[in-house]
């Protein structure tokens, strides 16, 4: 009797030292970290808040705007009505979700772990850098990009089903709904002087560092790229997402910097009939659109499919984000020996790898990236519900990300 007890306490005192081990200790009443920076004494600018109040009932979608517009027909129009819905009541309290008086947006945790991870004045996480001559010809040095994402309350609600239990996030609760939006700004560390058309952008001060993965420092960024996602069921033949984008023209007409983001272009497939690796002018695509009016030199991915300005040419928004699964068997990058493998029109709830016990992400990258960084965090948690030999293999070598300094 004795002997039990005393068992139980031990395993008690286990299980609460376990508990205390993994979870993150609550700040501000805040579950997840904001960052894992170290807010100085000295700062009195603003400090960033992870949105992670998550609605516990599945909210309803409200105005889908870009429903009035056919994205194959009417791409302009569609990509604005989507940015619209992005600044509404966010560019008024500088994207301080927490304070926007129009609608809900929430950020995804666990992205504040390594030197790429969350910093503490924007939550900015680090992108992969622009090589010389990448943002403009008069480029020479390497910048690095910093950027910040959000989802509407649909994809907000998936999120906290998915870290309902923060210390056990359960990948099978991923199913966005059509009218889920994301949204991520994205900024450069590139001066004005190594490309022009970044004048009068929107700026602001980040605990950035210059090239990805060294030091930060606080310094200044500036608005290059703004990237969309919408869950439209509208796209479900071929990916079930519409990803688009803008680049910033400091030579375009209007009032704001954010009235001077030019659409890019956005696509909802991967067009995988299109096997060469390059080919211009990009009429041969038919699921990418891509804006005949853009100012700053286009930055496209293979054969002239949709990216931004700070992407891989050897990859496409849709690419990328198909492989988005739990537990990811594949690299984010297509690999060379097999690159049609990445242009599939993989649909919003398929696993790009399938198998026993895997889990499609629907797209989110940024969910895929948290899940990595918790359970490398915490590789105890880590429950293996595959049986090795039922498994497909694993070609991944490399942790997700947008791409590092040697992915070229
Ligand atoms: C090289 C791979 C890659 C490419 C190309 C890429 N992304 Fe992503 N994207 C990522 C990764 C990794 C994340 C998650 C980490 C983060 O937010 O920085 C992400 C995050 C996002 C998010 C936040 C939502 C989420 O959870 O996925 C949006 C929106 C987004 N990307 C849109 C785009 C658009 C639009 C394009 C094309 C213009 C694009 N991406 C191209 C890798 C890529």
């Amino acid at each position: 009797m004795f002997l039990q007890r005393s068992t139980l306490q031990v395993l008690s005192f286990a299980a609460v030292a376990l508990c205390f081990s993994v979870e993150p200790p609550a700040v501000g009443g805040q579950t997840f970290p904001s960052s894992g920076d170290t807010v100085p004494n000295s700062w009195t600018g603003p400090v960033f808040k992870l949105r992670q109040d998550y609605p516990k009932i599945k909210p309803a979608v409200g105005t889908k705007p870009w429903k009035s517009f056919n994205f194959k027909t009417q791409p302009v129009p569609y990509l604005q009505s989507v940015l619209s819905y992005c600044k509404e009541g966010n560019v008024e309290v500088d994207w301080q979700l927490e304070k926007n008086t129009v609608r809900n947006w929430y950020h995804a945790p666990w992205l504040h772990t390594t030197p790429n991870g969350r910093e503490f004045v924007h939550g900015l996480t680090g992108e992969r850098s622009s090589r010389p001559h990448e943002l403009d010809p008069a480029q020479t040095g390497s910048f690095a990009n910093w950027a910040v994402g959000f989802y509407n309350a649909p994809g907000g609600y998936v999120i906290g089903q998915v870290w309902k239990d923060p210390n056990a996030p359960n990948p099978s609760a991923v199913l966005f709904p059509d009218g889920t939006v994301t949204c991520k700004l994205l900024f450069t560390t590139a001066p004005v002087a190594q490309v022009p058309y970044l004048k009068n952008s929107f700026e602001w001060q980040a605990n950035a560092s210059a090239s990805s993965g060294g030091p930060r420092s606080i310094q200044t960024v500036r608005l290059l790229q703004v990237d969309v996602a919408v869950r439209d069921s509208r796209a479900n033949t071929t990916t079930g997402w519409v990803f688009g984008t803008f680049v910033y023209d400091g030579n375009a007409a209007g009032a704001t910097p954010w009235d001077r983001l030019v659409p890019v272009g956005l696509m909802w497939g991967n067009d995988p009939a299109v096997t060469e690796p390059t080919k211009t002018p990009t009429t041969h695509l038919a699921e990418t659109f891509i804006n005949p009016a853009v100012g700053p030199a286009q930055h496209l991915g293979r054969a002239g499919r949709l990216n931004g300005p700070v992407d891989n040419p050897k990859s496409s928004c849709l690419s990328c984000h198909s492989t988005a699964q739990w537990k990811a068997l594949s690299n984010v990058l297509p690999d060379a020996s097999d690159p049609m493998r990445w242009f599939r029109n993989i649909k919003a709830t398929e696993a790009f790898d399938p198998g026993p016990g895997q889990h499609s992400l629907g797209y989110s990258l940024q969910i895929a990236l948290g899940l990595e960084r918790f359970h490398t965090a915490h590789p105890s948690q880590l429950t293996e519900t595959i049986a090795p030999a039922a498994a497909p293999p694993s070609k991944k070598t490399k942790p997700i990300s947008r791409g590092d300094e040697d992915d070229n």
